[in-house]
């Protein structure tokens, strides 16, 4: 029985034409034939032929399940090992079988891979009591992959999290206003990764946490030698904390601190975002109706929406997926010229397809009036103090504007100074 069914499913994708199809039918059905008969007389060589093909899944999850334990687990795995011969066999005859077997090593994968997810197999609970998690465990920390950072963060960090800032000595004016608030805010766990000496020697004359990293291009992304390659060593250093074992929150220096952000975390996904949306529906996502009016009764197209993640503050967890983006996106930096911020969200939005596994990391928008983009502030909030007059933001990030510096300075003297008018001055947008 599950010998038919597979053979009918090797042929479900592929078009030969009949003649092909009923050649490779018989080689592959003797080829079945001969593998059973063999596995029926040394079940035993049998065995371990998927113990070795198997081993990586195992050393990855819990021990193999005893035999005549969980029915689906025995059953995938009697799958598995049939797929394997199949495989096997496959793999001696000519090369018009080659569809036949990239569709069975495919399937093959796929098995294994519901195997895997089968072992921690629950029941369902009751209708409206189920839910899954989002919150991934952490990873073991391995401290060999740059000892000097670790020891750095065991002095620096609270509770394993700390606010990272890349900077260099270009944006030397901002990076003391945005350290200056944090500062102010009471943070003391936080880190500028300064990218030159005088950024370094800068942090060090104004008691401000610095480690000293070079933006050169790591062999592993070198490549098409362009600047876009340095936008990803960013996210290579940032992998270096997380493989440590730490929660960090990344925080461009355009960022201006008015409270302690670990105050307002939620901590329950692989990424937590501040939005560039200036709505609730376009921070958090919105059916936006396409509508195209020659299809008549089928006009109307639903899309999803969602106005991206910035990426300037954003707080990743230490675990596989968080390190998996970091991967992701310093990959596709190093050899395309895009700007990380696309490229980040369409790692995390884009679904598997054709061609294409999608990163599958759990995602959170932060409260979009806590941490607030300067949309937000320069259109809204400061034309209406009667409601906001009381409202304390986290953190700003001014990236909606050109004239940070300033815009900054402003936010300081409105929020910290209590100037009532700091804000008034700056148009909306930017002229
Ligand atoms: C926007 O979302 C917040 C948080 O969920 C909610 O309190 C508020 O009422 C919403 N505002 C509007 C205009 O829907």
């Amino acid at each position: 029985m599950v010998l038919g069914k597979k053979e009918g499913s090797l042929f479900r994708s592929s078009s030969p034409s009949s003649n092909d199809r009923s050649k490779l039918g018989l080689a592959i059905l003797a080829g079945i034939m001969v593998g059973a008969l063999w596995a029926y007389l040394h079940p035993h060589a049998f065995m371990s032929a998927s113990e070795v093909s198997g081993r990586k899944i195992r050393k990855r999850d819990t021990p193999i399940a005893p035999q005549g334990g969980d029915p689906l687990v025995s059953e995938l795995e009697k799958k598995i090992r049939m797929l394997e011969l199949q495989v096997t066999t496959l793999r001696g005859e000519n090369s018009e079988i080659k569809s036949a077997l990239d569709l069975s090593n495919q399937e093959k994968k796929s098995a294994q891979q519901q195997l895997m997810a089968s072992r921690s197999r629950v029941k369902a609970g009751k209708f409206g009591t189920v839910a899954g998690t989002t919150t991934n465990p952490e990873i073991i920390p391995d401290k060999s992959v740059n000892p000097e950072l670790a020891q750095l963060l065991e002095k620096i960090a609270i509770n394993r999290e700390v606010i990272v800032g890349v900077s260099n000595k270009n944006v030397a004016p901002m990076l003391q206003v945005w350290f200056e608030s944090i500062k102010q805010s009471g943070i003391t766990n936080y880190l500028v990764v300064a990218l030159d000496d005088e950024t370094a020697k800068f942090c060090k004359d104004h008691d401000v946490p610095a480690y000293r990293k070079d933006a050169t291009i790591p062999k592993s992304l070198a490549g098409t030698g362009d600047n876009h390659a340095i936008s990803g060593t960013k996210f290579h250093i940032l992998r270096e904390f997380l493989v440590l074992g730490y929660s960090v929150l990344l925080s461009d220096v355009d960022i201006v601190y008015l409270q302690n952000p670990f105050k307002f975390l939620q901590r329950d996904c692989d990424i937590e975002a501040m939005t560039d949306g200036h709505t609730n529906a376009t921070a958090y996502g919105y059916n936006d109706v396409f509508d195209d009016p020659k299809m008549g009764w089928s006009r109307y197209a639903h899309t999803m929406r969602i106005w991206v993640f910035n990426s300037g503050l954003f707080y990743l967890r230490p675990t596989v997926p968080s390190i998996e983006l970091l991967d992701r996106v310093a990959t596709r930096l190093a050899r395309e010229k895009a700007w990380d911020q696309a490229v980040i969200n369409e790692e995390l939005f884009f679904p598997s397809r054709p061609g294409y596994n999608g990163l599958h990391a759990s995602k959170r928008v932060m409260d979009r009036f806590l941490f607030m983009n300067s949309k937000l502030l320069f259109s809204d909030i400061r034309g209406d103090p009667s409601q906001y007059a009381n409202f304390r933001p986290v953190t700003i990030h001014v990236n909606y504007h050109p004239d940070k510096y300033n815009r900054m300075l402003a936010i300081v003297d409105y929020y910290v100074k209590g100037k009532k008018d700091a804000l008034a001055k700056f148009p909306v947008g930017s002229e």
